[in-house]
């Protein structure tokens, strides 16, 4: 059995990185992540489909070995991709570059590659012959980068997805779902998409509903397993992150100075069990990756905030998480702040409607307790819990 092998004229040659920390500088990896290429072998030319990331490039040419393509199919241009093409491009000095016209405005830009006679510009449902199979391409927009597009065979139902329903996770063995245990990737498949891609779901949903009719055999991302088996599952998760549809949780984010915060946190936690929602997430901004907090506040119905007062501001980290959030353009959400104080009494409320008016969000319900808890401040906060719940319980109910 060769594990490289999707179909008997494809064939996987990426490569595993585990040894980047950060993904984009700022995603942690701790199962890393790999950078997938593919190589379609058609009875009249070959075809490479997406590069890797330059720190891998040796390994990559291993993978390939002797074989000699005829065409790289570029579907996106961001430099875990692309940052190899200059050394594809020596390697192969006959080969041809095949991508779109924001494509080619990319390669110009990030690889000093302007040669008409090695590219070839596509459009939306141009075919490319390689003899027996075909190559048809789907402009696909901000999945994840204006130039995205994706790559189709109908003789073998496969799509070279592109970043489309990817995860961060290396591969460990196996290429093909079917062929491995993918618990690992599905977490991973929510922070992903949450961190790298979430702020185009809209987009997402365009390529959804322009790939529907397809028949898929195989999704072949370039980031983490080829799905086959596992299609519908990852199909579904994909289009319910993009459509902002959440599961039935609440997520409680908080930063707190002295504890005070964090305690309310707790209460309210409590609150919610004794209400009887059992999937609650707590997240404290000092200790859970920023990563996590995203994907969880992605996956999840319900986001109660909690935020000491610091230099008339929220916490940082919490400005931070509401910036994250912005940025993405959340919505679907019930949503609610907290948080104590010292002397600045309004300033919390006042950020909380500020982010409520923002992302268009209501915000359910809002309290501020000044110094230590009091009685009366567990007994506002059971009243919130409630307020909450009963908010959570209606929309749940309502989907
Ligand atoms: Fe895997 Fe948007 O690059």
């Amino acid at each position: 059995m060769n594990i490289n092998q999707i179909t008997p004229d494809v064939f996987y040659v990426g490569v595993n990185d585990r040894v980047t920390e950060k993904f984009e500088a700022q995603w942690p990896l701790p199962y890393g992540v790999s950078y997938n290429s593919y190589i379609v072998k058609g009875s009249d030319a070959t075809a490479l489909i997406d590069g890797v990331k330059i720190d891998t490039v040796l390994e990559f040419f291993n993978h390939i070995g002797q074989i000699v393509p005829d065409y790289l199919v570029v579907n996106h241009m961001e430099p875990d991709h692309s940052s190899a093409i200059p050394e594809i491009l020596k390697a192969f000095p006959n080969l041809k570059i095949i991508g779109n016209a924001q494509t080619q405005g990319m390669l110009k830009g990030f690889c000093h590659f302007d040669d008409p006679e090695r590219f070839i510009c596509v459009k939306d449902g141009d075919e490319i012959s390689l003899g027996n199979l075909t190559l048809k391409f789907y402009m696909t927009p901000m999945v994840h980068w204006p130039e995205t597009m994706m790559t189709y065979i109908p003789e073998q139902a496969v799509l070279f997805s592109g970043d489309g329903f990817g995860c961060f996770g290396a591969l460990n063995g196996a290429v093909i779902d079917r062929d491995m245990d993918t618990t690992v990737y599905y977490p991973e498949m929510y922070r992903y998409y949450s961190n790298i891609v979430g702020k185009y779901g809209k987009f997402v949903m365009a390529a959804l509903n322009k790939l529907s009719a397809l028949k898929l055999e195989y999704i072949c991302p370039t980031h983490g397993p080829v799905w086959n088996q596992e299609i519908p599952r990852v199909v579904d998760i994909t289009r319910r992150l993009a459509s902002y549809e959440s599961e039935d949780g609440v997520v409680i984010v908080y930063s707190s100075m002295y504890g005070n915060t964090a305690e309310i946190a707790d209460l309210l936690a409590s609150e919610f069990a004794a209400l009887g929602q059992k999937k609650i997430i707590i997240h404290s901004l000092t200790h859970s990756a920023m990563s996590d907090v995203i994907a969880d506040a992605f996956r999840y119905k319900t986001i109660v905030m909690g935020s000491s007062v610091y230099s008339m501001r929220l916490m940082p980290a919490m400005e931070q998480f509401l910036n994250a959030m912005v940025t993405r353009e959340i919505k679907n959400k019930v949503i609610a702040g907290f948080g104590g104080f010292t002397w600045a009494q309004g300033v919390a409320a006042a950020k909380y409607k500020e982010f409520a008016e923002t992302t268009g969000l209501e915000l359910t319900d809002f309290f501020a307790f000044k110094q230590a808890i009091s009685a009366e401040t567990r007994e506002r906060a059971r009243e919130f819990a409630a307020t909450v719940m009963n908010a959570h319980t209606k929309t749940i109910a309502d989907v």
